[in-house]
């Protein structure tokens, strides 16, 4: 997969994307990331990016052309998924992260500033937001996307750091896991765990992963409830 960002800050990306199983990704030719400074596109004198608002009000706006100009300055930007990152954007979900884990190429914008001018979302397929509260930027929303998708691409986690049992796959939050010592200050891994009893361990498992799903996310109860019968 070939991702391509747009940002004014491509710095930021640089830890992120040099660490781990991102890097080991990137070093696997399993996903290529491009950093993209719209700044540099920029035809005003000082290379600003954005502008006051028509209208009045507070903050600036974006501007549409160094944007545009970034954008089609992409090779394959035309078949590429365009998403903007901003929290006007539909909730990023699990789901979202596998769909977009088949796309080969993604293109992300991130935003600062108050706002977008609303021309540049005509040349983006959708906008993302990944929760509900402000960033001073798109860039920590774009690396939550770009983690998140990256990990369920084929090959890039091996089959026994599975993504398979991950928190949401199936509505349900992770039951607890514990390795050793089999005792820590007094605190003792539940007996059930020790005797390789596996329908047991399953069962335990499930049992501890609905009560902390009721107790901490109803919302995803309830979902799960739905979709196995009650
Ligand atoms: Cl995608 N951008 C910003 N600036 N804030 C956010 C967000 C995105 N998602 C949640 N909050």
């Amino acid at each position: 997969m070939r991702i391509d960002i747009l940002t004014l800050f491509p710095e930021m990306f640089k830890g992120f994307i040099s660490e781990s199983i991102m890097a080991r990704a990137i070093k696997n030719n399993l996903v290529e990331i491009h950093l993209h400074d719209f700044r540099e596109f920029s035809e005003s004198k000082h290379k600003k990016v954005d502008d006051y608002p028509y209208g009045g009000g507070a903050g600036m706006v974006l501007s549409v052309q160094p944007v545009y100009d970034c954008l089609t300055s992409i090779d394959g930007y035309e078949d590429a998924l365009k998403i903007i990152v901003s929290p006007q954007g539909e909730t990023f979900k699990q789901s979202k992260a596998y769909e977009l884990s088949n796309k080969d190429h993604i293109i992300i914008m991130c935003g600062h500033y108050e706002g977008y001018d609303e021309r540049i979302r005509d040349y983006f397929d959708y906008e993302v937001s990944i929760g509900d509260y402000v960033l001073t930027g798109g860039e920590l929303a774009a690396m939550v996307l770009i983690d998140s998708i990256t990990r369920v691409i084929p090959d890039v986690i091996s089959k026994d750091e599975s993504h398979i049992n991950d928190s949401f796959n199936n509505n349900l939050l992770e039951h607890p896991h514990y390795t050793r010592p089999r005792e820590f200050k007094g605190k003792e891994v539940p007996e059930v765990l020790l005797n390789g009893h596996h329908k047991r361990i399953n069962e335990w498992r499930l049992d501890k992963s609905l009560k902390k799903t009721k107790k901490i996310r109803p919302d995803l109860y309830k979902k799960y409830k739905e979709e196995n019968n009650g």
